[in-house]
C-alpha cells in the first residue's frame, strides 16, 4: 500500500511538472492604431482595454479594416521552463488575421505575412500558426514579460482568433526545419536551425530497376552524414534524383528527441508522345439545341499545318478548313453522322462522329480551363487570354479542351444606370474575348451568384436574373457557374428550409438561361447542399458541385475524391454530371503568386485518373501559359481522356475498399471497362493484377491495356502501385 501511495505521489509530481512545461494566456491589452513606441517592454498599457485572444476583434466590438491594431500580452514565465537542453523558449501564438510583427520584451522576434509599406506590399497569412523562438536569456523568469504584437488587417475579420497563446519549451520541429524541393531531376534540401546544434542526416534514394516494368523502386543503401547547425546559417545540400526516383531525408538531432523527415518524388512522364500524323483525341459526340450556334473545334493532334474536312455536314453548318472550326446552326432536330478528317504532311486521320441536334447539351463532361485555382481574385482579361492562347499553341485544344471560364472578380463595383451588370477595369472587352474564343472554336464561361454578393465579395445577380442572362448572351457566354455564396443571406432570412428553397434560385436562373438564343452550360456551385445531385436534373443543370472547394493537398484530394463521391454514380449521365471541383495540377496559387501543385506526381496521376473515372468536369486550374511537360502529359493522354469523355456517360462505382486499396470501375460504350486500382497507403504496395481483377469478377484475361503507358501489359504479374498512386487499365 505504501509503495502504491509513493508511486501515485511520484506520478502526480511528474504530471504537474509536465503540465508546467507550458503557460497559457487567453487575453491581452489592446489598442487600435499604430505606434512604434508600443513595442517597448516598459510602455505603460494599463489604460488599454482587455481583449480575448480566442475571438477575433470584430466579435468583441472592434472594427479595423486596412489598418493596424496592437496587442500587448503580459505573461509570467516560470523558471521551470528554463530547464532543458535548448536554452530557447517557444512563443506559440496560433494564427493571426492577417499579418503581424512580434516583439518579446522589446526585441523583434518574428514576422509573418507583410504590410502595405513593405517592399512587396501587403500579403495575408491569416491561417498560418505563428511559432516564434526566443533566447531563454531574454526571459525575465518568474516575472512579467511582454509580447507586443502589431497586426495589420486587410479585411474582416481581424486579429488573434483561435486559441490561447502558449509559452513552452520548443520541440525539435520548432527549432530545426527541413525542406526538400525539386526541379527536374535534382532535389535540394535546406536545413535551418534557431540555435547551435548538431545531428545526423540520413539520405535514401530509391530508383526503378532498369528494364523492370512492375513499377517497383529499389532502395539504395542510405548515406549517413553528420551536420553542424547554427542560427542564421542554412545547410543546403542537393542530390540528383533518377527519373521516376524518390528521395527521403531524415534528420535526428543530438539534443532533441524525435526526428524530422521529408520526401521528394521526381515527376515522371508516362504518356507516350503523340505521333506526327493526325490523330483524333476529342469527344465522339457533340450536342446542340436546334437553332443555337454550333461552336466546335476539331481536336486532332499531329504536326501543323493541318487541313480539315468534315463529311456529312448538315445545312447551316460550315467548316473553317484551316482552323478546323465548325460554326453555324441547325434548325432540325436529329442525329447527324459525320466523318471528321485531318491531313498533314505525314498522312490523314478519319473519325466517325455524331452531331446531335436536340434538347440535350453537354453529352460528355465539359473540358476546358477556369481561372480560379490559379489566379483567384487577381484574374484579368490579359491572364485569361494568355491561357486561352496557350490552350491552342501548346496543343491542349487538340485534346478537346474547349471552355475558357472566367471565375469570380470580373464584376465592376456597381451596375450601370440601367441596372445591367458591367465588367471592372481588368476586363476591358468581355465581348471581344468571347468573339476571339468563338472564332477559334472555343467557348466563354462566366461566374456569378444568385445572392447579392459573390464569394469574393463582388456583385451578384440577385433580382437581376433576366437582365444578367441577357447581358451574358450579348457577350457570347456559353457556360455559367452559379455560386450560392451571397444567397445564404436570403436563405437565412426565410423560414422555409425545405429542399424547394434550395432549388428556387437555381430554377429561376434556369428559366432565363433557356430563353437565350444560345446554349449555356449551367454549372451549379452550392457545395452539395440538400443532395443537389437528386434535383440538379430538375433545374436542367449540366453539372453540380458535390463538395466544398478543392485545394492541392492529399487531404483535400482524398476527402473529395475518395470519400465524397462513392454514392453519386447513379446521378451522372449525358447532359448531367457530378462535379468534384476543378483540377489542381500544374501551377496553381489562387492569387498572383503561382507555385507548383503540392500534390506529388503519383497523387496527380491519381487525381486525373479518378476524375476520368468519375466522368467529372475536366476544368484545368493552372496557368496554361506556364504548363510544363509533366502537366501536359497528365492532361493530354488521349486514352485516359477517352474514359472521361466516354459517350455512355456512366460514372465509376467503387467496387473494392480494403487495406487502403480501392478499385473503381466504369463500363464504356465499346463494351470495355475502365478500372483504377488505387493505393491510398503511405507506402508502395505490390499488387498481383490477376488477383485484383478477380476481386471484381474479371478472370481468364491474359493482357489488359495500361492507359497511362498506352501499352498492353500481362495480367499474370505483380505491379508495384506507388504510395497515393494508381494503375489505370482498360479491359476489353
Ligand atoms: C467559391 C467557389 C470557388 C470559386 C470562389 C470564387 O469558393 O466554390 O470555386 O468560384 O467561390 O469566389
Amino acid at each position: 500500500m505504501k509503495k502504491f501511495v509513493i508511486a501515485c505521489y511520484l506520478f502526480f509530481c511528474c504530471l504537474s511538472l509536465a503540465l508546467a512545461q507550458e503557460v497559457k494566456v487567453s487575453d491581452a491589452r489592446f489598442c487600435k492604431g499604430d505606434n512604434a513606441a508600443w513595442s517597448a517592454a516598459g510602455f505603460d498599457d494599463s489604460a488599454w482595454p482587455v481583449l480575448s485572444l480566442e475571438k477575433n476583434w470584430d466579435d468583441q466590438g472592434v472594427r479595423i479594416t486596412e489598418d493596424y491594431g496592437w496587442y500587448r500580452i503580459h505573461v509570467v514565465i516560470p523558471s521551470v521552463l528554463k530547464n532543458g537542453a535548448s536554452g530557447l523558449v517557444l512563443l506559440d501564438l496560433g494564427p493571426i488575421d492577417d499579418a503581424d510583427q512580434t516583439w518579446f520584451n522589446g526585441q523583434l522576434v518574428g514576422k509573418t505575412g507583410s504590410m502595405p509599406d513593405d517592399p512587396d506590399g501587403y500579403s495575408s497569412q491569416w491561417s498560418t500558426p505563428r511559432r516564434y523562438i526566443v533566447d531563454a536569456g531574454k526571459v525575465r523568469w518568474d516575472k512579467d514579460n511582454v509580447i507586443a504584437v502589431r497586426v495589420y488587417n486587410g479585411g474582416d475579420p481581424g486579429g488573434f482568433f483561435e486559441r490561447p497563446v502558449r509559452i513552452a519549451k520548443p520541440g525539435l520541429s520548432d527549432v530545426v526545419t527541413l525542406s526538400l524541393t525539386g526541379e527536374k531531376d535534382a532535389c535540394r534540401m535546406k536545413l535551418r536551425s534557431a540555435m547551435k546544434t548538431s545531428g545526423t542526416l540520413e539520405v535514401c534514394i530509391s530508383e526503378p530497376v532498369v528494364g523492370d516494368v512492375s513499377g517497383k523502386l529499389e532502395e539504395k543503401a542510405p548515406v549517413v552524414q553528420k551536420v553542424k547547425l547554427s542560427p542564421g546559417k542554412e545547410t543546403v545540400l542537393s542530390w540528383p534524383v533518377p527519373e521516376q526516383g524518390r528521395i527521403k531525408v531524415t534528420y535526428r538531432d543530438d539534443r532533441f528527441d524525435g526526428m524530422l523527415s521529408a520526401r521528394y518524388a521526381a515527376p515522371y512522364i508516362l504518356t507516350p508522345p503523340a505521333p506526327a500524323t493526325p490523330r483524333y483525341n476529342g469527344p465522339l459526340v457533340f450536342g446542340v439545341r436546334p437553332g443555337s450556334p454550333v461552336i466546335f473545334r476539331l481536336a486532332f493532334s499531329g504536326e501543323k499545318p493541318m487541313v480539315y474536312d468534315v463529311e456529312g455536314l448538315p445545312e447551316g453548318v460550315v467548316l473553317n478548313p484551316s482552323k478546323g472550326v465548325l460554326s453555324g446552326s441547325v434548325a432540325e432536330k436529329g442525329d447527324y453522322p459525320l466523318v471528321l478528317v485531318a491531313r498533314n504532311a505525314h498522312g490523314e486521320a478519319r473519325q466517325a462522329f455524331t452531331l446531335k441536334v436536340g434538347d440535350q447539351i453537354a453529352l460528355t463532361p465539359p473540358m476546358g480551363w477556369n481561372s480560379w485555382n490559379c489566379w483567384g481574385l487577381s484574374v484579368s482579361q490579359e491572364k485569361v487570354m494568355a491561357s486561352a492562347a496557350a490552350l491552342i499553341n501548346r496543343g491542349l485544344a487538340d485534346y478537346g479542351y474547349a471552355y475558357i471560364n472566367v471565375d469570380d472578380a470580373w464584376e465592376a463595383e456597381e451596375r450601370a444606370a440601367d441596372g445591367s451588370i458591367v465588367c471592372n477595369e481588368k476586363f476591358p472587352d468581355m465581348k471581344g474575348l468571347g468573339d476571339w474564343l468563338h472564332g477559334n472554336g472555343l467557348k466563354l464561361g462566366i461566374y456569378s451568384s444568385p445572392g447579392d454578393r459573390t464569394c469574393g465579395g463582388y456583385l451578384g445577380t440577385l433580382d437581376h436574373e433576366k437582365q444578367d442572362a441577357e447581358t451574358w448572351n450579348s457577350w457570347g457566354v456559353d457556360y455559367l457557374k452559379y455560386d450560392w455564396c451571397g444567397y445564404s443571406k436570403v436563405f437565412r432570412a426565410q423560414s422555409d428550409k425545405s429542399t424547394a428553397s434550395y432549388v428556387r434560385p437555381y430554377l429561376k436562373m434556369q428559366e432565363y438561361l433557356r430563353q437565350q438564343p444560345r446554349d449555356i452550360f449551367y454549372s451549379l456551385c452550392q457545395y452539395g447542399m440538400a443532395d443537389v445531385w437528386t434535383w440538379g436534373h430538375a433545374v436542367d443543370a449540366n453539372s453540380w458541385r458535390t463538395t466544398g472547394d478543392i485545394t492541392d493537398t492529399w487531404k483535400s484530394l482524398y476527402n473529395i475524391g475518395f470519400q465524397r463521391q462513392t454514392e453519386l454514380y447513379p446521378y451522372a449521365g449525358p447532359g448531367h454530371w457530378n462535379d468534384p471541383d476543378m483540377l489542381v495540377v500544374g501551377k496553381v496559387g489562387w492569387s498572383d503568386h503561382l507555385r507548383d501543385s503540392r500534390l506529388t506526381p503519383d497523387e496527380q496521376y491519381t487525381h486525373i485518373t479518378l476524375w476520368s473515372l468519375l466522368a467529372a468536369n475536366m476544368l484545368i486550374g493552372c496557368d496554361i501559359a506556364q504548363i510544363d511537360d509533366f502537366t501536359f502529359n497528365l492532361l493530354c493522354n488521349n486514352e485516359v481522356n477517352a474514359v472521361n469523355q466516354d459517350i455512355l456517360g456512366r460514372q465509376a462505382h467503387r467496387d473494392v475498399n480494403e487495406d487502403g486499396m480501392q478499385i473503381w470501375s466504369r463500363p464504356l460504350a465499346d463494351g470495355g471497362t475502365a478500372i483504377g486500382i488505387f493505393n491510398l497507403n503511405d507506402d508502395d504496395v505490390p499488387v498481383n493484377l490477376a488477383g485484383a481483377l478477380a476481386k471484381i469478377g474479371l478472370t481468364g484475361l491474359s493482357t489488359v491495356r495500361d492507359l497511362w503507358r498506352q501499352q498492353d501489359i500481362p495480367v499474370d504479374a505483380v505491379y508495384t502501385i506507388p504510395t497515393h498512386g494508381v494503375r489505370f487499365i482498360k479491359v476489353k
